[in-house]
């Protein structure tokens, strides 16, 4: 069965709760499709009024974070209960602004993967390598141990219904898109990745997107290659621009 496209915006730190009302009432006609799962990955104080602004329309909003455990003494983060609570059903996890800036790391995003799907969730797993480990050869190595680790005890029925960012570190806000090919070959062995630790048919079910400056240019031609599923898009979802790359065709 082919695999349906999925286009999420991850909105960052990005849009107050009105103004995230005014983008998802802007954007509402533009993302409009039956062709691609769309998902508004947004702050978390965002999620309800956006939520509520997108009635109606083919729009999921997710959230770009939340915690490993059910509740307590975690000032300041975001439990899985919550989201599933008001209707979210994707999760942003591992990004690597998370693993950058607020030292996430592969074994953390286990647990968060595990507990998303105890409650529901689907994740939007994120991995990608830095330019130095391009440069160095090492980014396959360095994305099979994110996978593999981010996988851990995840069976290939949760697998399957996962998605997978790749998004090369350098590409991310730099304008610096990667090259199609460099995109789909680093797709491709992800799916390989998940071949190995699962079976075929988990492979060719889960859902790999392509992160990094993508834009209403480069989407048409990354979002043709086989083993490319769709984007997580950063910059460009927070303009009429998004409209564009979900109706890329
Ligand atoms: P970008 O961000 O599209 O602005 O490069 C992508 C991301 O970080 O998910």
């Amino acid at each position: 069965m082919a695999r349906k496209k999925i286009i999420a915006g991850n909105w960052k730190m990005n849009m107050t709760p009105s103004e995230a009302v005014k983008l998802v009432e802007e954007l509402k006609p533009l993302v409009a499709t039956e062709d691609a799962d769309v998902v508004f990955c947004v702050p978390a104080i965002d999620i309800i009024p956006a939520m509520e602004a997108a009635k109606g329309s083919n729009i999921e909003i997710g959230a770009e974070n939340m915690y490993f455990e059910e509740k307590g003494a975690f000032t300041g983060e975001i439990s899985p209960a919550m989201l599933t609570d008001v209707g979210v059903k994707y999760v942003v996890l591992g990004h690597s602004e998370r693993r950058e800036y607020f030292a996430e790391t592969s074994e953390t995003v286990n647990k968060k993967m595990l507990k998303a799907f105890e409650h529901g969730l689907t994740p939007i797993m994120c991995c990608g390598e830095t330019l130095e480990q391009r440069e160095q050869g090492v980014t396959m190595d360095f994305i099979r141990q994110q996978v593999k680790v981010g996988f851990l005890n995840v069976t290939a029925a949760q697998a399957a219904i996962s998605v997978i960012a790749y998004e090369p570190i350098w590409a991310i806000g730099t304008g610096k898109t990667a090259t199609t090919a460099q995109a789909q070959e680093v797709c491709k062995a992800i799916r390989e990745c998940i071949a190995e630790i699962y079976d075929e048919a988990t492979a060719a079910a889960i859902r790999i997107q392509y992160g990094g400056s993508v834009n209403a240019a480069t989407a048409p031609e990354l979002f043709v290659q086989p083993d490319i599923d769709g984007g997580l898009v950063g910059g460009a979802a927070l303009k009429p621009d998004f409209g564009k790359i979900v109706n890329w065709k």
